[in-house]
């Protein structure tokens, strides 16, 4: 069959107006540009997260937007999406996702009120996104234009009783956290707040089961034969996670039992790409034009070799 990916990539095409702000204290996005600047254009700048989340919020609601926004979806997946009656039938077993008249709940988002063109998008975004169907994206791209890694990765086995459960494959900031069991996320029993996740947010696979594998750690051998490894979802997103932080409890050897915070780490290439609110709206959603992405690209973007033999552990 021939496969291919459809991928609805959004950029605004309407005239700037009103996000002036009159000093960078009232302007988010300013802070972070003034913060990446303060670092000397540091490569493992972090901007703050309050600080993405205000630059964000920063655009209005538009409903005009919003309803062109909604009608070219609609006129470009009723001309060209062949799945489209195909997201209404009931999954296969085997597979899980909602069934989802899309064209109807395109429609029903308009009937929301929101706080900002921000939630709009990601409202968008989350709905495409519940089809769990690789051929389609919906990129509001002026939104995803840092990453979020919690600069750990997880992985999951079998225990000795039988029981699945979720351990810490890497962590660059705190090696004493390798190999610890995660009891808890966020107070919350760890297998539990994964699945949800891959259920939820993951859009990668109708199967559960590859959703859950896509949340956790990847190992892949390049192409001079080392072993990359990456955090996937649930540990480096490209949609602004909900909070600023996550807490993990775990379960370290000879019963050490820790709880820490992690907050996320926040990267982008695009951090000198923009001074101010006015200038994040131009460059990236207003121009319809490839951006160059920075010379000092943030180390996170940097593939990480993994050299640790690999033994059988409780598998
Ligand atoms: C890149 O970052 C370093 C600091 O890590 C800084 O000294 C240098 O000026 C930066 N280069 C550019 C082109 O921004
Ligand atoms: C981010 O900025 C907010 C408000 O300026 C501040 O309260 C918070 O502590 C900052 N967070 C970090 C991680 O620096
Ligand atoms: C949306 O907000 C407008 C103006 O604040 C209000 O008149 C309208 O009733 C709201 N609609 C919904 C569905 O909440
Ligand atoms: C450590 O955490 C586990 C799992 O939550 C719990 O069963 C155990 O009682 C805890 N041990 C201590 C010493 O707190
Ligand atoms: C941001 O400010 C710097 C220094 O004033 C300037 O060189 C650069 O062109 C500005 N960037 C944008 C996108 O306006």
């Amino acid at each position: 069959m021939k496969s291919f990916i459809f991928t609805l990539i959004f950029v605004l095409i309407t005239s700037p107006s009103g996000f002036s702000r009159d000093t960078n204290n009232d302007d988010a996005c300013a802070r972070i540009s003034t913060g990446y600047e303060q670092s000397n254009r540091d490569p493992e700048f972090s901007a703050n997260y309050s600080d993405v989340k205000a630059c964000f919020e920063a655009f209005p609601y538009d409903r005009e937007i919003a309803e062109n926004t909604i009608e070219t979806i609609k006129k470009t997946l009723q001309g060209f999406f062949v799945y489209l009656s195909q997201a209404k039938e009931e999954p296969k077993q085997g597979y899980s996702f909602r069934s989802v008249d899309l064209i109807k709940e395109l429609d029903s988002l308009l009937l929301k009120n929101y706080t900002s063109e921000f939630q709009f998008m990601l409202n968008v975004n989350n709905l495409i996104a519940e089809l769990k169907d690789p051929h389609l994206r919906f990129i509001p791209l002026c939104y995803q234009k840092f990453i979020y890694s919690q600069q750990l990765s997880l992985y999951s086995v079998i225990n000795k009783e039988g029981v699945q459960i979720i351990k810490i494959f890497d962590d660059e900031i705190d090696s004493n956290n390798v190999d610890c069991e995660v009891t808890h996320i966020d107070g919350r029993p760890s297998m539990e707040v994964i699945k949800e996740f891959a259920e939820e947010r993951i859009d990668v696979s109708k199967d559960s089961g590859v959703r859950f594998n896509d949340a956790l750690a990847s190992l892949r051998i390049n192409e001079i034969g080392d072993r990359i490894i990456s955090a996937r979802m649930f540990t480096l997103r490209n949609v602004l996670p909900e909070k600023s932080s996550i807490e993990y409890s775990l379960l370290c050897a000879n019963d050490i039992n820790t709880t820490f915070t992690r907050e996320w780490k926040i990267g982008s290439v695009y951090y000198d790409r923009f001074n101010t609110t006015d200038d994040f709206r131009n460059a990236f959603c207003l121009k319809n034009e490839i951006i160059d992405e920075s010379v000092n690209v943030s180390k996170m973007f940097e593939p990480k070799i993994y050299n640790k033999p690999m033994v059988e552990c409780e598998l």
